[in-house]
């Protein structure tokens, strides 16, 4: 037989066994892996076709028609099949997406607002019933604010006592320990009679049951003429009655702090027991419960801002909204709270005082 003959029959055999394969393919993986390898670089027709080495010019136009026209054949039956798989795949997927109109909806979850957030707006519409106003601040904050400024230089123990997080590459700036320096930025941008709450998160590196790497506070600056400790109380007294819906004593425990002076632990009545349980776990048997710091603005704090403390006096305090939360509602562990869990949190939204 010639060279052509037999290349020619090569074509023949190759089309009849390529359309024993069409029925085999279901998917479009299938139709590409069967184009490969009969029209690919190295499939079965490219080699079939290296037979035309061997033909005389006269014989090639004839195996080159020959191979075109099954290369053709081929390639309209592959873009055929295709199109049949593709659009077979969208019913099967449009089938299989198909939503029953009928089916009952799911119920909404409640969204319920975090007790943290939510002891935080409470206390902040208390302090804005007796005139404070929101002040907010940075959390990552330049030393200056969040010490220096708050009577706390370089080589102050205080600021060694506290674990402070410092930001990489800039080696001023901190996350904040307390939202103290919030008190700084508003005297320097306001001039008195100055009365804000500063609410937000701040950073310290310790973490346990009672300690998270982050935890809220909410700040209070009072700035005025003739303010003493006296109103510091009043306005700490309404606030506790206000947010626990019942009289419990404050009571100012002397302290230190170097930006207030003097400076004072502020201690609440146990609510819990109200003192009156000597094995009370959350006061331990003692009637009193710490729920931050105060005292009266530091003159030299009102230097590095700028105001005459001849001229003006205020005060200043600092509370944890954790704190505040757990004695309103008797969470034990801190660690509830960064959980993220809403069952753990729908329970307070639905807490009636
Ligand atoms: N910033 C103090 C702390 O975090 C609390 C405080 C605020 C004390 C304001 C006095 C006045 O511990």
């Amino acid at each position: 037989m010639s060279n052509l003959q037999s290349l020619l029959d090569s074509l023949q055999k190759l089309e009849q066994e390529s359309a024993k394969g069409f029925d085999q393919l279901q998917s479009i993986e299938d139709l590409e892996a069967f184009r490969v390898s009969w029209l690919g670089k190295k499939g079965k027709l490219t080699a079939t076709l290296k037979g035309m080495g061997k033909l005389t010019p006269e014989e090639r136009p004839k195996a080159g028609q020959e191979g075109n026209r099954v290369r053709a054949g081929l390639e309209n039956k592959i873009n055929e099949i295709g199109e049949s798989l593709q659009s077979q795949a969208w019913k099967t997927k449009i089938e299989a997406d198909r939503i029953d109109v009928t089916m009952p909806g799911r119920e909404a979850t409640t969204r319920r607002e975090h007790p943290v957030r939510s002891t935080a707006k409470e206390l902040i519409e208390i302090f804005a019933q007796c005139g404070f106003q929101c002040a907010i601040g940075p959390e990552a904050e330049h030393e200056f604010f969040n010490f220096d400024a708050l009577n706390m230089p370089p080589s102050h123990p205080a600021r060694a006592l506290q674990d402070t997080f410092y930001i990489k590459d800039s080696p001023d700036v901190v996350m904040r320990t307390h939202t103290s320096p919030v008190q700084i930025r508003t005297m320097l941008s306001q001039k008195p009679p100055i009365r804000i709450v500063a609410p937000g998160r701040v950073y310290r590196a310790d973490y346990d049951a009672t300690h998270s790497p982050m935890f809220h506070q909410i700040e209070g600056l009072l700035v005025d003429k003739d303010i003493q400790m006296g109103h510091l109380k009043g306005i700490l007294s309404v606030m506790v009655k206000e947010f626990f819906k019942t009289e419990l004593k404050v009571r100012l425990r002397p302290s230190f702090f170097p930006f207030t002076e003097p400076s004072a632990e502020i201690d609440i009545a146990c609510p819990f027991c109200k003192g009156k349980d000597d094995n009370c776990k959350t006061c331990k048997g003692t009637g009193w419960i710490e729920i931050g710091g105060c005292g009266m603005v530091d003159p030299e704090v009102f230097k590095a801002v700028d105001i005459d403390p001849h001229k003006y006096s205020g005060f200043a305090f600092g509370m944890g909204i954790e704190r505040m939360t757990m004695l309103k509602y008797g969470v034990n562990d801190l660690r509830n709270y960064y959980e993220g869990d809403q069952k753990f949190v729908a329970q307070f939204a639905r807490w009636k005082p």
